[in-house]
């Protein structure tokens, strides 16, 4: 119950506060996770104003001693946080007038929650923005060197998840580096909309006091002040636009978690996840499972409906703060915290990943995977290109129908189908000649995988 919790609020108000009314509204529970934003936004708070004069040295230097305390304390577990102070704000504030005495009540001058909690989700999610794109980054280097070791590795590449025509297993993994690359420059883009500073709207209105919100900014390593005071305390964009990034990031995760998991089964066998990254189970000792892709393309879920949340919390509101900001936490936090993980767990789990190559090898020569290249061929000898793919047909038919590829067909039969087949034909027939011949930018070939490699290595180490 509240009666014995002096709120800060508490002057208009003749009666406490219902007691699940209190537990309703409280945010604490769960916003006191940004406590050292909090205190770092107040510290700076508290250094403009004895900058512009309001505080006085003495008073700053002795709030910012008691916010220092105060924080040790919370990271020692000794602290004691209550529903009745409703915030993570309040209870810090509470306690440092609880430390320090009347000072401590001159820290909020010229300042309301409003613009507070703006600011420490700002700063909240900037600090955990530069961990996500580390996380990136370790992942994208172990595709990077899993690419170049697997630079010739012939596999099927698909459509319809038909075979389609072979590639190589490094131009595969360089797909994925493409998508995460894209995902980076998103995450990087937000961030940019992120660093500007709402501190100074205070309520919504701005202030009376000469406050001075560039020094803040600076203090604070934000680029820029916020122009309005009204969109400041109320814009939640960059929350949506890191989620939003997220939920394609998570995609991305997903599509390559979808891939090695049919990769890992008995019927592909193309890869052997790692052990440590697999699960057994209890009643068919044969199992291995792959839990951790399996897992992450399950969160991503759960980081869309994020996103949903937070277009929906957004979606009418009057200007300028509402009580439902409140609710932009948790949809925040869960995504920050399940895309690190999945970040984090990608990044220690690739480097595990082992190509089983003969399968991927036979599963490539199993398929007509060089259909393409025959017809290629034919074209080259001034068949045009609808002959070329009836005559390849008919060859595959043939192939269907004895159980054989078009590599393994003679000379002869071979002919049978266009006169213009010559001995050289087989060097087309072949994997490695159908991976070799795609050598362009952005190709399959061999070759072009090792430069796309070497591009993605001067990638990131300017990223
Ligand atoms: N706990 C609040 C939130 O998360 C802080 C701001 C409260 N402001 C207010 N006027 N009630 O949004």
């Amino acid at each position: 119950m509240s009666k014995d919790v002096e709120k800060p609020w508490g002057g208009r108000f003749t009666e406490p506060t219902d007691a699940f009314v209190e537990a309703f509204t409280a945010s604490v529970t769960f916003d006191k996770r940004l406590y050292a934003h909090d205190i770092r936004g107040s510290v700076a708070h508290a250094q403009m104003l004895a900058h512009v004069g309001v505080l006085t040295m003495a008073e700053s230097e002795s709030i910012i001693r008691g916010l220092e305390a105060i924080k040790e304390e919370i990271e020692q577990g000794q602290f004691d946080w209550s529903i009745a102070l409703e915030d993570v704000h309040m209870n810090i504030e509470a306690r440092l007038i609880e430390r320090i005495g009347d000072v401590g009540k001159k820290l909020h001058t010229g300042r309301s929650r409003n613009d507070q909690v703006a600011t420490d989700i700002r700063l909240y999610l900037r600090d955990e923005l530069a961990e996500i794109l580390a996380e990136l980054k370790r992942l994208q280097t172990a595709l990077v060197d899993l690419a170049d070791q697997e630079a010739d590795t012939i596999m099927p590449g698909f459509t319809h998840l038909q075979t389609a025509q072979p590639v190589t297993f490094g131009h595969h993994l360089l797909a994925w580096f493409e998508m995460l690359k894209r995902d980076s420059g998103r995450l990087n883009d937000c961030a940019k909309r992120m660093n500007v500073l709402p501190l100074g709207a205070a309520a919504l209105a701005g202030t009376s006091y000469p406050i001075d919100r560039k020094y803040t900014a600076m203090l604070l390593g934000f680029d820029e002040v916020a122009e309005n005071s009204l969109d400041a305390v109320s814009d939640r964009d960059f929350a949506i636009e890191f989620v939003a990034a997220a939920a394609l990031t998570m995609t991305h995760l997903s599509r390559f978690s979808e891939e090695l998991i049919l990769w890992a089964s008995a019927q592909f066998s193309f890869i052997e996840l790692g052990d440590s990254f697999c699960t057994g189970s209890s009643i068919m000792p044969q199992k291995k499972n792959p839990d951790v892709p399996e897992l992450v393309r399950g969160k991503t879920g759960r980081i869309n409906g994020n996103l949903i949340s937070l277009l929906t919390l957004m979606k009418g509101q009057p200007l300028a703060y509402n009580k439902d900001n409140q609710e932009d936490k948790e949809p925040l936090f869960d995504t920050v915290d399940n895309l690190k993980a999945s970040l984090r767990v990608y990044a220690d789990m690739i480097p595990v990943v082992g190509a089983r190559k003969n399968n991927m090898y036979e599963a490539a020569r199993s398929g007509f995977s060089t259909a393409t290249d025959l017809a290629d061929y034919l074209v080259r000898q001034g068949v045009p290109v609808r002959d070329a793919h009836e005559v390849v047909g008919k060859a595959v038919r043939l192939g269907v129908d004895s159980n054989r590829d078009l590599a393994d067909m003679s000379l002869e039969e071979l002919q049978g189908f266009s006169d213009r087949i010559e001995e050289d034909v087989f060097e087309v027939l072949t994997l490695e000649g159908s991976v070799a011949a795609r050598n362009h930018l952005g190709g399959t070939a061999p070759k072009q995988v090792r430069s796309a490699v070497k591009r993605a290595r001067k990638w990131l180490s300017s990223a």
